[in-house]
């Protein structure tokens, strides 16, 4: 089990616009589902309005301190980071944190290993960001062309020396 930040990031860091992706790209969302699918999934509850629904084939796994989601099969309401870290060691796949913002930046000092899909646009009218930092202590190890100028990039987290 290894926990895995997956974000698509505009040029300039932008994630998200009133709520929703500011782009859409099949070729993206088809490499997301294709590589979550059988895993657990770690959303904000934001995210999850967002959705609106669950992804199939997938552990949804929802973090609120106080909002409330109808039971249903495939959906785990939790309440703090330490809960899904818990949860996590019970997981036989890997778990990918999907956002937002906030979400990543609970799980950013846990994240192994991070997917980044590069959008070719500039969102100027975004208010959802990435820090321009958050991968510091990463270094690339693999790249793959979606083609319409995306690019997967995997970045490991780099060896600390002591
Ligand atoms: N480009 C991408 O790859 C990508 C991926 C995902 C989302 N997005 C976009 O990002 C935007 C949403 O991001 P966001 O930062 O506003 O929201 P978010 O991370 O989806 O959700 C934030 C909420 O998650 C809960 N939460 C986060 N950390 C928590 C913690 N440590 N303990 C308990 N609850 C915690 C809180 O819910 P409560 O307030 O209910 O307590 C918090 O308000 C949308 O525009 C979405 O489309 C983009």
């Amino acid at each position: 089990m290894a926990i895995i930040g997956i974000v698509a990031i505009a040029k300039n860091y932008a994630i998200g616009k009133d709520e929703k992706l500011p782009w859409h790209y099949s070729s993206d969302l088809k490499f997301f589902k294709q590589t979550t699918t059988g895993n657990a999934i770690v959303m904000g509850f934001n995210t999850w309005k967002s959705l609106g629904r669950p992804l199939p084939n997938r552990l949804n796994i929802v973090l609120s301190r106080s909002g409330n989601i109808e039971p249903r099969p495939g959906v785990l309401l939790t309440r703090s980071k330490e809960e899904v870290l818990e949860l996590s060691r019970y997981l036989k796949g890997d778990v990918f944190i999907i956002g937002g913002a906030r979400t990543f930046e609970t799980f950013a000092d846990v994240i192994e290993k991070w997917i980044v899909t590069e959008i070719p646009e500039t969102v100027e009218d975004a208010d959802v960001f990435m820090p321009g930092d958050f991968l510091n202590a990463f270094e690339t190890v693999d790249s793959l062309d979606l083609g319409d100028g995306l690019l997967v990039k995997t970045f490991h987290r780099k060896a600390v020396l002591m």
